[in-house]
Order: structure tokens, then sequence, then C-alpha cells
């Protein structure tokens, strides 16, 4: 089957069953919770997805990018923005509800409630809406990163759809913990990985007390930067 490997903040990386190598919001550099920079990702990257343009998430991504040929999967206005100004030729622009088969699966953009920034040198026009992804791998798993994102009643739409949910716990700028045990029971996945905490001091948070906060409503894997979950 696949392996999800965390890299800090919301950093994820997702080996499918089939062999495709994804890799979402690839904040490395300047993240210290990073375990690799992002001289990690060679040639062998196939898509890098972007769930919104806020810097902690664009990251490394124009230059991860133009090292590797992988496809951009992104907001129409990002792909612009990438196209435009960052030299990125390669990319599939989606926009929120909209989905796409690609050669891994499907993935669609889901809503999510946050800032709508584009960072980049150039990007002063540039804005757009902050998104997760539902990805229905052809492995047979279905995977939900949410983005930075408030508790949102949208949540319910995708009970009993997802395997795995990745979740921000960290507060401050998404929900917080108690919000993301709302989360959990909304979409009622059967694992969920706590992301978007302890980057820095506003969001620090206790995943191991949030995952006996959510006890028997999902499986809780707490991973430590560079650790996998295996699915
Ligand atoms: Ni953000
Ligand atoms: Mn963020």
């Amino acid at each position: 089957m696949g392996q999800i490997t965390w890299h800090g903040h919301a950093c994820t990386e997702i080996r499918t069953g089939d062999g495709t190598r994804l890799l979402i919001d690839p904040f490395l550099t300047d993240n210290p919770m990073a375990d690799v920079g992002p001289e990690h990702f060679t040639d062998e990257l196939d898509h890098l997805l972007l769930t919104h343009g806020h810097f902690d998430h664009v990251g490394d991504a124009w230059e991860i990018l133009r090292e590797t040929g992988a496809q951009l999967i992104a907001t129409f206005e990002i792909v612009a923005y990438a196209g435009d100004h960052e030299g990125v030729e390669n990319a599939h622009p989606l926009h929120i509800g909209g989905g796409y088969q690609f050669p891994f699966g499907r993935a669609q953009l889901t809503p999510a409630l946050h800032g709508g920034q584009v960072a980049g040198e150039n990007a002063g026009p540039y804005s757009t809406f902050p998104a997760g992804f539902l990805l229905e791998l052809n492995d047979g798993t279905t995977i939900y990163h949410a983005g930075d994102t408030a508790l949102i009643k949208d949540m319910e739409l995708l009970e009993g759809r997802v395997d795995v949910a990745l979740l921000p716990i960290g507060d401050n700028f998404t929900m917080g913990p108690a919000d993301a045990v709302r989360a959990v029971e909304m979409i009622d996945p059967d694992t969920v990985v706590p992301i978007h905490y302890d980057t820095m001091e506003v969001i620090e948070q206790d995943p191991e007390g949030w995952a006996r906060d959510v006890g028997d409503r999902a499986e809780v894997v707490v991973l430590e930067p560079g650790g996998s979950h295996d699915y």
C-alpha cells in the first residue's frame, strides 16, 4: 500500500500504492520543524500540491518545481502566478469543489475558511481562495488534507468518505484542538494525523493530549517530523 510522511507544519509527502510521489505544502527551508530540505525532493517527484498561497505553505515550492519538473496542482490563481512569475510551466489548475482524474487518482479541492494572500516577490495583485485536498487514490485509499481552515460545516459533506485525515490543531491561525475534535466527529475518518502545530510559539499544542481527547472516534497517529504512517 502507500505511505504518508510528515515533514513538519503542513508539509506532507505521500507515496501512493502505485508508486506516485506527491508533496503537499513544502515549507522546509525556513521551517524549524522540517526534517529535510528542498534537495530531498529530486526528480522522483511527480506532483506538488499547494493548499493556499501563504508563505508557510508555498515555502520552497517554486524551487522544487523548477528543479524537479513535477506538476503543480493548485487553484487557478496560484497556477497563474507560478506561470507568470516563477517559471513554472507544468501545472494543473483546479478550483473549489472541482476535481480531476490524474494518473494517481482523483484530486478535488475542498473549501477552507482562511486567508487568500499568495506569497511571492511579484505576487502583489495575486490572491486566491484557500483550499484543502480530497485525494481519492487509485490504490483505494482516500486522504483528506484540510489545509489551513477553521472548523466549517462543509466538513460534514466528507463524512464516511475519508480513510486518513490530516487536520490542523494549532489554533491561532487555524482551528484549535477542541474544534479539530469536532472535525473528527463530522468527518469520521478511520485515521487522523494532527498537523500545523508547534512550528512557532503561538501554535504550540499537546498532540498526545489531543489524541486522548479524540478517544475512540478515530485512530490518531502522532508523527515526529520525518515520521511515516503506512496505510
Ligand atoms: Ni495559511
Ligand atoms: Mn499555515
